[in-house]
């Protein structure tokens, strides 16, 4: 019998899912800390942190299979070095992020916020000829930072409103920059030249803060930053900075950088959007998220290769 925690927010999925006998599945609470004991496998949210700690109390462990393409909560090299595999969630979530992204797109530009503001206010007077004007997409460029399956995705639909596509990224592929016609640029190149500027790199040390007050004033004068990937990527206070002085006309958020904390500055701006972390919240993407995961768990207990590992998981 091998028994293993999985996150109690995911009860609707597991009530669907067949539990082989010899598995004993514990729900965990996600503000529970992270028991001790001879667990050798768990489904963790990208709210809980598994590290050294973590890793220490769970000797047993040999899969840690995350409900998240992130994988920030998790650190690999302390679970790679007590011989624990790491999965994460990637493909089935790309399409509702890119979407989701799109949606914060045209609602920073087009001044959504405020409109809604104004008609569920009671005191909208009418029409008029000067009211909430926004920014056109068509002939404007939109600048990927990162062009991973999240970010190739987004700059697919771009073509279609019009917009052409910048990216910085190690490695573009170059089959999506034919597709695209996308130009691959140095970072510094894609702030100055792009009207939409939008986030698509994982959070790593190297990425923490890659968006800090010297990026932010290199940023075209009016741009529009959206951040669908990790909040951390982005100062936040240089960004309400930013926001406040102008320099960025408006910004579309999902994710933040102490979540669930939004500054109540951030949320005071007429010109910024905000949502609940909800990049990957689709039937479609949340329930493909919990048949990897599962997938990846009972292979990492039965000692089988992983479906999505992470680098060395
Ligand atoms: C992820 O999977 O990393 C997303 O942020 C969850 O929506």
């Amino acid at each position: 019998m091998a028994r293993v925690l999985v996150d109690a927010q995911l009860e609707p999925f597991l009530r669907e899912t067949d539990v082989p006998a010899e598995l004993e599945v514990e729900l965990l609470a996600s503000d529970a800390p992270t028991p001790a004991g001879d667990y050798a496998g768990m489904i963790p949210l990208l709210t809980r942190t598994v590290g050294p700690a973590e890793l220490d109390g769970l000797p047993e462990l040999r899969v840690v299979a995350n409900y998240a393409v992130g994988y920030d909560n998790i650190d690999v090299a302390a679970a790679q070095a007590r011989d624990v595999a790491v999965s994460n969630t990637p493909g089935v979530l790309t399409v509702a992020t890119a979407e989701l992204t799109w949606t914060l797109i045209l609602a920073a530009s087009r001044r959504v916020r405020e409109g809604v503001e104004l008609a569920r206010s009671g005191t909208w007077t009418g029409w008029g000829p000067t009211q909430l004007l926004g920014m056109e997409l068509r002939g404007k460029v939109l600048g990927l930072i990162g062009a991973g399956r999240i970010g190739r995705e987004v700059g697919l639909r771009a073509p279609a409103f019009g917009m052409r596509v910048l990216c910085w990224d190690r490695t573009p592929d170059p089959d999506w920059l034919a597709r695209t016609g996308a130009a691959a640029v140095e970072l510094g190149a894609l702030l100055e030249r792009s009207d939409v500027i939008s986030v698509h790199v994982p959070l790593t040390p190297e990425t923490e803060h890659l968006l800090d007050a010297a990026a932010l004033a290199r940023v075209k004068r009016g741009a529009v930053l959206v951040n669908t990937a990790r909040g951390p990527i982005v100062d936040e206070s240089a960004l309400i900075d930013a926001l406040e002085g102008g320099r960025l006309r408006a910004a579309g958020l999902d994710v933040y950088e102490r979540e669930p904390e939004i500054p109540e500055r951030l949320r005071r701006l007429d010109n910024v959007v905000v949502l609940p972390h909800l990049g990957s919240a689709t039937d479609e993407a949340r329930r493909g998220m919990w048949r990897l995961a599962w997938e990846n768990l009972l292979r990492g207990l039965r000692g089988e290769p992983l479906l999505t590992p992470v680098a060395g998981g």
